[in-house]
């Protein structure tokens, strides 16, 4: 049994009438494809497995690695950009204390990013820290060739070589990468780094339920078991049902792509809790690489509100109407904290008294929701009872499944990245790479 739900009750009205019969073929086409592995960029899809392949002595493996490197360092950095970092981040930061850093006794180590930007102040910040505390290196490219890590790496490898030694820094840094190729698998080797692999028909932004996202996870201290069992459970349930009515990632794909039809072309999934920011930068990578070629695809942007309500809120009620909304709903928070009732009631709050936050907070998604369908603004809503390793997990396979489908009706390739390129290929001339 899964726990997500999806609604599409409020895309109806927005798709002509006919739409859904005259597609309906395709949607069929497009998930036999992708089951069947017979679709464009069928030798990237090892994802597909991935919740069932799993091997147990693979999460012994991440555990123990976890643990160790956790008994001696105070942070662990995590070094990798794009697929090789989005989903460990998204899935940390959804579980994590978000105030962590200032709890007196909370149980270390605390993990970093580094090598997803070439900000160097934030890397010189970053080193400044390093410096006062005991830390620990996860690298991660299944390319091996990616300039921004490896430039974040090479720094700290010399940090870390300088600080412990080369014996001690080589325990302390992990890398994970291709099993034969690139450059960070040579030096992994050479450096007698440990070692995990990227299997290769695995691509980036499909890989969080690899080494890739399993050992940072398990080093922030949460259940990688779990969180693979979660979208074992939604794997289950998509391979099992393979119509429009009960198959929610068919669903969600097929509304998606009939609201682009009818001039829908960009996406804002929402959500209202703010430790999901990550998971949002995970769905646009995953379904921007995924989808945007061949001059098509949904632009997937995000906003977290109220925050947003009070920036974007503005122009997704009154501006072009270009967009639909996909609210990421959570039904139980962790916490209670109520409204008290106050006696002189100077704020006007006191018709709030007894209710917590999160009761609010779900009102003003209900009453967003309305505002914005009035204003034109289609919305679906995918909605999980509490946010969970288990729920994160449904969510990543979800989505996963979805994206290849979405991908699959614009017929593109949902697995290679090829625009990716352009940007490089300059900056390399530009600074005189041989
Ligand atoms: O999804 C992808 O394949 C990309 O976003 C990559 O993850 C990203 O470019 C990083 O590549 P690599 O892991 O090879 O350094």
């Amino acid at each position: 049994m899964i726990t997500t739900n999806l609604s599409t009750q409020y895309v109806q009205a927005f798709i002509a009438p006919n739409a859904v019969q005259i597609e309906l073929s395709n949607l069929d086409k497009a998930y036999h494809e992708l089951i069947s592995k017979t679709g464009k960029g069928n030798d990237f899809l090892g994802w597909l497995n991935l919740p069932e392949d799993i091997p147990l002595n693979l999460f012994a493996d991440l555990n123990h690695t976890a643990k160790q490197l956790a008994s001696f360092s105070e942070i662990i950095v995590v070094v990798g950009i794009g697929g090789s970092y989005l989903g460990a981040r998204a899935v940390i930061e959804a579980l994590q204390h978000p105030f962590k850093l200032l709890l007196p006794d909370e149980k270390k180590p605390f993990v970093l990013f580094a090598g997803n930007s070439m900000g160097e102040d934030y890397h010189k910040a970053l080193i400044d820290v390093l410096n006062g505390k005991d830390y620990s290196v996860i690298v991660i490219s299944k390319s091996g060739t990616t300039t921004e890590p490896a430039i974040a790496f090479r720094i700290l490898k010399e940090h870390c070589e300088k600080k412990y030694g080369k014996k001690d820094a080589q325990q302390r840094i992990i890398a994970i990468t291709d099993e034969k190729k690139g450059a960070l698998n040579k030096l992994a080797t050479e450096e007698n780094y440990k070692t995990f692999i990227i299997p290769d028909d695995v691509g980036g932004r499909y890989s969080v339920l690899t080494p890739v996202g399993l050992l940072p996870i398990a080093c922030a201290g949460f259940n990688i078991e779990k969180l693979v069992s979660g979208a074992k459970k939604m794997r289950k349930v998509l391979f099992q049902n393979s119509t429009l009515s009960n198959n929610i990632a068919m669903q969600y794909a097929f509304y998606r792509y009939l609201l682009y039809k009818a001039g829908k072309k960009i996406e804002l999934v929402v959500a209202y809790e703010p430790q999901l920011f990550f998971f949002i930068e995970w769905y646009k990578q995953l379904f921007g690489e995924s989808d945007g070629k061949d001059g098509k695809g949904i632009f997937p942007t995000g906003a977290i509100f109220s925050t947003d309500l009070h920036s974007l809120g503005q122009y997704i009620q009154e501006g072009e109407r270009h967009l639909f909304e996909t609210v990421l709903s959570v039904e139980k928070v962790a916490s209670h904290l109520y409204i008290p009732f106050d006696s002189n009631d100077l704020d006007g709050l006191n018709y709030l008294k007894q209710k917590t936050i999160h009761e609010i907070n779900l009102t003003a998604e209900e009453g967003t929701r309305l505002a914005h369908i009035s204003g034109d603004v289609p919305n679906m809503r995918i909605s999980i009872p509490e946010i969970s390793e288990e729920t994160l997990g449904e969510l990543i396979f979800f989505f996963e499944f979805s994206c290849s489908i979405s991908g699959y009706l614009l017929r593109i390739n949902p697995f290679d990245q090829p625009g990716v390129e352009a940007y490089k290929s300059n900056m390399f001339r530009l600074l005189g790479k041989k």
